[in-house]
């Protein structure tokens, strides 16, 4: 596991940019972090990375987002997601998350994904982010 401190938004932005530049397709990101430490900040910078065109915005209240990917190869779709409001695992399955989950064309990542842990496949990156300052996180991955 690495670990990065980020001292601003723009570098929780900018750690969710680079992540994009090496993704293939299918990947899971799975962001455990307490509210407010960064995890939407870190899915838009990796929307950007990947050339998501439209503007991403918390999910909170959809639990589910999706975004099409443009000119990528491989990546034609951003799934975000966000579990707070989830209880249970079986509440997001109703949704249908797993068919984006084992679809090579999207790329995933789950905002409180601690609150689903059994729906994570194996391969699932887990990226935890904590609060150190007002303006600096510490990022595992
Ligand atoms: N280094 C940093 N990295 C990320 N965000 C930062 C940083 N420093 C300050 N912030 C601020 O912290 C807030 C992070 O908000 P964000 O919505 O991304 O959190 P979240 O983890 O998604 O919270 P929630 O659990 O409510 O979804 C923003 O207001 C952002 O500007
Ligand atoms: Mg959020």
């Amino acid at each position: 596991m690495k670990t990065i401190i980020s001292h601003s938004s723009q570098g929780t932005n900018l750690f969710g940019q680079k992540l994009a530049a090496s993704l293939k397709g299918g990947e899971i990101f799975a962001l455990i972090g307490d509210l407010g430490a960064g995890k939407t900040v870190l899915a838009k910078g990796l929307a950007k990375g990947l050339g998501v065109k439209s503007r991403v915005n918390s999910p909170t209240f959809n639990i589910l987002k999706l975004y099409s990917v443009k000119n990528h190869q491989n990546i034609k779709y951003f799934c975000h997601v966000d579990a707070y409001r989830l209880n249970s695992a079986p509440d997001l399955e109703a949704i249908g998350v797993k068919d984006f989950l084992e679809d090579k064309q999207v790329v995933t990542l789950i905002e409180w994904a601690e609150k689903i842990k059994p729906l994570l496949p194996k391969g699932s990156k887990i990226i935890k982010i904590e609060h150190l300052t007002d303006n600096s996180r510490k990022i595992n991955y």
